[in-house]
């Protein structure tokens, strides 16, 4: 199924989507684990950091091998796409979806760099997810952050024709100093002024209440990065403090195993949400 029908029929359902980020065949295996386990979907995503880390074609092929090998009805995705350039490469790798990511350029000239992506990703059947307003980035001052106004939403989906927008309605990305306060207000306006799915970012550190709530209200795709890198290295590194072993093959399955308990419960959380 086509991203774009999964959302769709997955909101209708009052449903979300767990997106989450991989940055090596360990963090995948991890993540596919849990979808497997709990038979639900999954959107894999991809950084370009994570892109240049592995290279584009190991990267794009580990996420499709590992959806089969794992029998996960999955996407992969480009996460905060930071060029036409760079949406175009994933295109041509066979990405299901791009995001590009003007969120610190004017209005207009965000409309302009996510129309030409969105013209490019028509003859490839891609979906295109953009961002208006703007969530603060990982280290950022939660203060940078700008709310996305339901009016410049509408604009902003009816001249681009994206099929999915990220939201800054009080998320941030990375762990928060307090508990977050989502504005389920704001978030029900912008909902009811597009058809455009609606994309969480910063998914780590949200309570599942206000998660739940966030779907309740309109938000389809949840995405999830800090809180899987995270929990990944704080186990290697317990497992390693006063340990000789070797045997990588040994180690990485504790941490890839974290990773799978993580997801879990994410995954209940946003698709069960009722
Ligand atoms: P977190 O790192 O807060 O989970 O945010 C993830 C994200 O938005 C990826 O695009
Ligand atoms: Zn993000
Ligand atoms: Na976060």
């Amino acid at each position: 199924m086509k991203l774009k029908e999964k959302l769709q029929q997955l909101r209708s359902e009052g449903r979300g989507i767990l997106a989450t980020n991989f940055y090596n065949l360990e963090t995948l295996h991890g993540v596919l684990n849990a979808a497997s386990e709990l038979n639900e979907p999954l959107i894999l995503q991809l950084t370009q950091s994570s892109i240049d880390y592995m290279g584009l074609e190991t990267a794009v092929n580990l996420g499709r091998t590992g959806l089969k090998q794992f029998g996960v009805e999955g996407w992969i995705h480009l996460d905060h796409g930071g060029s036409v350039e760079l949406a175009q490469r994933c295109l041509d790798a066979g990405f299901d979806s791009v995001m590009i990511d003007g969120s610190e350029l004017p209005f207009k000239d965000n409309i302009e760099i996510t129309k030409e992506v969105v013209k490019r990703a028509k003859s490839y059947g891609a979906h295109v997810e953009a961002e208006l307003g703007y969530v603060a980035k990982l280290g950022q001052s939660h203060d940078e952050q700008v709310f996305t106004q339901p009016e410049e939403a509408k604009q902003f989906v009816d001249e681009t024709g994206i099929d999915a927008l990220a939201v800054a309605i009080g998320t941030a990305h990375g762990f928060y100093k307090s508990e977050p306060e989502l504005q389920l207000d704001l978030l029900e306006k912008i909902s009811k002024s597009t058809d455009a799915s609606l994309v969480l970012h910063g998914g780590s550190g949200v309570p599942a209440s206000q998660m739940q709530k966030a779907i309740s209200r309109g938000i389809c795709k949840v995405n999830l990065a800090t809180e899987i890198k995270n929990i990944f290295m704080k186990t290697l590194q317990s497992e390693l403090r006063n340990n000789e072993e070797i045997d990588l093959r040994k180690v990485f399955p504790v941490a890839t195993g974290e990773i799978t308990k993580l997801v879990k419960t994410k995954l209940q959380i946003v698709q069960n949400n009722k």
